[in-house]
Parts: C-alpha cells; sequence; structure tokens
C-alpha cells in the first residue's frame, strides 16, 4: 500500500503516545520482567495504528514484545476503498513482531501477558455510533475473556474510555470479573485539536 499512514492516523498516533507517556509503568514492568518475550494484543485495534506506538514503547520500557492487532470489524471498506485489514497488515509489517488478525476476541485463544482495551464498547450508543448492530456489545464476555487469557501469568490490562459514565461501566464488569485496578491517568485533547479528539481515561488493571 502507498502512502498509508493518513493525517487522522497520524494524530491519533501521537495522541496514544502521549497517553502511555502518563503512567508509571514501573509497577507494569516489575510483573511482565519473567517474560523472556511478550505476548501482547491491541484488542479492538481497529486498523492497527497503534503497533508502531506500541512497538516503541515496549523498546523504550526494555521489554520484548509480540504485538497483535484483533478486530472483528476489519473488512468494512474505508472511504479509499481499502480495508481496516489492509492497513492492519501494512502496519503489523512495519514493526519487528506484529501480525494483524481480522476476528472476534472471544474466538482468541493465545495466553497474553498484557492486552490493550482502548475503548471497548461498553453503552448501545457507542457501538450505534461506529455503525454496529447491538447484538454485538458484550462487554461483560470481553473483560472476562481477556482476565482468563491473563490471569495465568498475572498479567496486566490497559483499559481507556472516553468518558465518566463509560468507567463506571468498565469498573464494574472488570471488578465482577476479577480485575484489581491500579494506576489511573487521562489523556486530554490539545487545544487546536479537531472535535472528534475524545479524552483517554485510562486505568491499568491487574489480573492477579
Ligand atoms: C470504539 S472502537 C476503539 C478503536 C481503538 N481501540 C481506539 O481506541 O481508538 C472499538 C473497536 O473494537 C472493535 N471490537 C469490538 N468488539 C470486538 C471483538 N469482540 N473482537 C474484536 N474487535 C472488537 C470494534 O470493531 C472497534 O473497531
Amino acid at each position: 500500500m502507498e502512502t498509508p499512514v493518513s493525517p487522522v492516523d497520524q494524530r491519533l498516533q501521537e495522541e496514544f503516545k502521549q497517553f502511555l507517556g502518563l503512567f508509571n509503568w514501573q509497577p507494569v514492568i516489575k510483573v511482565l520482567r519473567p517474560f523472556s518475550v511478550l505476548t501482547v494484543a491491541d484488542i479492538g485495534a481497529r486498523n492497527f495504528a497503534f503497533a508502531p506506538i506500541l512497538d516503541e514503547h515496549f523498546k523504550a520500557i526494555g521489554l520484548q514484545a509480540i504485538i497483535h492487532g484483533i478486530e472483528m470489524d476489519a473488512y468494512r471498506r474505508l472511504i479509499n476503498f481499502h480495508t481496516r485489514a489492509d492497513y492492519g497488515h501494512y502496519y503489523a509489517k512495519s514493526i519487528a513482531s506484529g501480525q494483524y488478525h481480522p476476528i472476534d476476541f472471544l474466538t482468541w485463544n493465545q495466553p497474553l501477558q498484557i492486552g490493550f482495551l482502548l475503548n471497548p464498547f461498553v453503552t448501545r450508543e457507542a457501538l450505534l455510533a461506529w455503525g454496529l448492530p447491538l447484538s454485538l456489545l458484550k462487554p461483560e464476555k470481553i473483560f472476562h475473556h481477556a482476565y482468563s487469557l491473563l490471569r495465568p501469568q498475572n498479567g496486566v490490562l490497559v483499559l481507556s474510555n472516553i468518558d465518566e459514565h463509560e468507567i463506571e461501566i468498565s469498573y464494574q464488569i472488570a471488578k465482577d470479573v476479577g480485575f484489581v485496578i491500579g494506576e489511573r491517568a487521562t489523556w486530554f485533547p490539545q487545544t487546536g485539536a479537531p472535535p472528534t479528539a475524545l479524552p483517554r481515561y485510562g486505568t491499568i488493571l491487574y489480573a492477579s
């Protein structure tokens, strides 16, 4: 693919980099250090534009990682006739160890040490806004599945939500399935950001 990194992706990548920079990673590094190579998943990865940022991040904190992007809505045609999967495979190839999986996360069975569950659908409104049927609203199943893959490794889930209401719903589910809430940090759009830029309320959850 030519010129795959759109201005929108560039902005989202920059925002995500700033978001990751808000956390103290030392406690997470302590948990993940025993693993020689981490299995990392971006769950609901969209077009996997965060792959290069995640790759940089794990290098910067001194951990080796295989980074998987998992996206169930991967084959819808974008305005330029490409699909998210086209971009997903491109971004996966752009890093040392990346793979894009156009599948439902609920069918993924490989154990994980760290997952990124960034802006998951936890309300009907969010799902409808993304043009998806309500039958796909399964937040309890997603959190439970993530927990079951992370728990044997005492793994970590990095969560982000777009507002306080979604945080409240996510925390209730996360606690119900067994996660322990760790550090919180919020990224806010900066002056000049487009109106579509949303805050990212971040939380580190421990499956331990
Ligand atoms: C609100 S978007 C967030 C996209 C991206 N993670 C971000 O933070 O910008 C939620 C994404 O999760 C995907 N998704 C929802 N449920 C999923 C599932 N069960 N398996 C894989 N992807 C899923 C959706 O198709 C959508 O791309």
